[in-house]
């Protein structure tokens, strides 16, 4: 992992292990990525609601999206509740089983929240910069959203 994320890592991690709630700590760490991340654009929490087999649009921070709620299986977010496996879409123009929240956006990034080894949520990322997401992007969400999982 660079030096940046490192250290954003860092600072997102002492907000995982604050006294704020759920709420306040998943809003705080979108505005952070969104703020700190050049090519962080769109930056928000989906969660597993399992009955319905929807993933509805918990805190954000970036535009209003009309997408608050998105079947399993659907769109790039969709796809990710299902294979349990970080994803990378470099030019979302090349994707056929893709969601479009606004004409800006032209690369995605989405990965699973996992509890006990169960799906929970996810963290879905747009960015209107075209192929931007390196394994630096994927080591340092990952290991967020590993310490996230007891915010859900
Ligand atoms: N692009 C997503 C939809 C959610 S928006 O990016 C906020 C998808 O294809 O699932």
């Amino acid at each position: 992992m660079n030096i940046t994320f490192a250290s954003l890592l860092e600072k997102a991690l002492q907000l995982v292990s604050s006294e704020k709630s759920d709420q306040t700590v998943l809003f705080e760490i979108t505005t952070l990525l969104e703020q700190e991340v050049a090519h962080y654009n769109w930056v928000g929490f989906y969660t597993l609601d399992k009955p319905n087999a929807m993933l509805r649009l918990g805190p954000f921070s970036g535009l209003p999206t009309e997408h608050t709620e998105i079947p399993v299986g659907k769109g790039v977010c969709g796809q990710v509740a299902l294979s349990l496996k970080p994803k990378i879409v470099q030019d979302v123009r090349k994707e056929d089983n893709y969601i479009a929240c606004s004409l800006d956006v032209k690369s995605e990034i989405v990965i699973p929240i996992l509890k006990n080894g169960e799906f929970v949520a996810e963290i879905d990322i747009d960015s209107n910069t075209p192929s931007p997401f390196t394994a630096d992007d994927e080591q340092f969400l990952v290991a967020l959203c590993d310490a996230l999982a007891n915010r859900f």
